[in-house]
């Protein structure tokens, strides 16, 4: 069957709910704590946002361990090089923000700390990393701004899997979907 093995069809799907999740809530607390609204909604949001981050760092280790496990499906033989290759960066380029965005934000609550989720309940701090909030403060912008760059590139990514979808309807975007196999080769 020409389409991701169901293992990767379903973290991936697992991972795009999370960062569906995670950026608005982030943008949404980050707004509030510069309003200085720190009550119990934005903790919440801090605790809620914590917690999915860190859930797709682990969800990142299994996509790794499967991708390394199962070859991706061959392109459609009259499938351009040239966005081959275009759609073979922005996944890779997706696998390299989807781990640096969450380490950073880890590395950051670390530094802060602020690494309560709910109470009574903590991250593990990452290890080797100092409490130095100026550090944290350094950690939380490149992480902001990677993530900002995470969304925009997201938009994109979404974009071709609709023209594949509604507009090319090549069976590309089967590959990656569920239910009966789609047919990608021509
Ligand atoms: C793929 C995973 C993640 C995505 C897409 C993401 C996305 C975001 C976004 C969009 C913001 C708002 C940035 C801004 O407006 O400056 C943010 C802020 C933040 N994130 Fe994440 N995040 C992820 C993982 C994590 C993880 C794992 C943690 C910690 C365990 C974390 C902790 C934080 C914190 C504390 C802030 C607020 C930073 C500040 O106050 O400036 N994030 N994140």
């Amino acid at each position: 069957m020409n389409r991701y093995a169901l293992s990767r069809r379903v973290v991936h799907w697992a991972i795009a709910v999370c960062v569906i999740v995670l950026v608005p809530v982030g943008l949404w607390m980050v707004a509030r704590g510069q309003a200085n609204l720190w009550d119990q909604l934005t903790n919440t949001l801090y605790g809620i946002h914590k917690a999915t981050g860190f859930s797709v760092l682990l969800l990142m280790a299994l996509r790794i361990a499967f991708k390394l496990r199962s070859a991706d499906p061959a392109w459609p033989a009259d499938f351009p090089r040239a966005r081959r290759i275009a759609a073979k960066s922005l996944h890779h380029t997706f696998y390299l923000l989807l781990v640096l965005v969450p380490l950073l934000g880890w590395a950051g609550v670390t530094a802060f700390p602020a690494l309560i989720v709910l109470p009574g309940f903590d991250l593990p701090p990452m290890p080797f990393v100092p409490v130095d909030e100026a550090l944290a403060l350094r950690l939380f912008q490149i992480h902001g701004a990677l993530a900002v760059l995470l969304a925009a590139l997201v938009l994109g990514h979404v974009g071709a899997a609709l023209h594949h979808l509604l507009i090319a309807r090549d069976g590309l975007f089967q590959r990656i979907w569920f239910g009966r196999a789609g047919h990608s080769g021509h």
